[in-house]
């Protein structure tokens, strides 16, 4: 009885912090589907000179695709829902990889002046609220790479829809 007691406890805990992230963020931790993971690598370069940076890195799978694919470069995923950001910090203890790591963290307070690319999948509201940020710190050359949501006013380099049932758009963009 105490033990159901504590499981519901911990399951109604896990519900209320996942529904409250969602509410002060405006994004749930939806991760992006294999086949639109997909679809984003293959609009991305050979090689990224630089730190990758996640923007709302959810549960941590995109990050660590990113992180096999492009092993020479640090890749930092920034998530603020506490469960999704624990499970990725715990999977990353127990099998690396190395070039990887997760902050528990705003990336609206966070500096992005030196990320090579941003990685995001980030609904309408807090896409728009990123932005201006966006504009103001990242260096020209930066690469953008946004699944499903455009950057109002930015025109992509590249554009595809992926094969999944909701033919997902994704966007690239490279800041001039
Ligand atoms: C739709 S999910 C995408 C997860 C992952 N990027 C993927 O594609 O699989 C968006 C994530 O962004 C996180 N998020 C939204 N705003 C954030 C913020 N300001 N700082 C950190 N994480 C944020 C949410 O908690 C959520 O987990």
């Amino acid at each position: 009885m105490t033990v159901d007691i504590a499981i519901w406890a911990m399951v109604l805990a896990i519900i209320v912090s996942i529904f409250a992230s969602t509410m002060f963020t405006g994004a749930s931790p939806v991760p992006t589907s294999a086949s639109v993971r997909d679809t984003m690598l293959a609009m991305l370069p050979q090689r990224i000179d630089g730190p990758i940076y996640e923007l709302g890195s959810g549960w941590g799978g995109l990050a660590r695709v990113l992180a096999g694919r492009y092993p020479d470069s640090p890749v930092r995923g920034f998530e603020i829902s506490l469960l999704p950001w624990a499970v990725s910090a715990v999977r990353l203890k127990l099998g690396g990889p190395d070039n990887l790591c997760f902050r528990y963290q705003d990336f609206n307070k966070a500096d992005l002046s030196g990320a090579a690319l941003v990685v995001c999948y980030l609904p309408g509201p807090p896409m728009e609220k990123l932005r201006p940020k966006l504009e103001a710190e990242l260096r020209p050359g930066t690469l953008v790479l946004s699944n499903t949501f455009a950057l109002r006013g930015w025109q992509a380099i590249d554009t595809r829809t992926a094969p999944d049932m909701y033919r997902s758009q994704v966007y690239l963009y490279r800041v001039e």
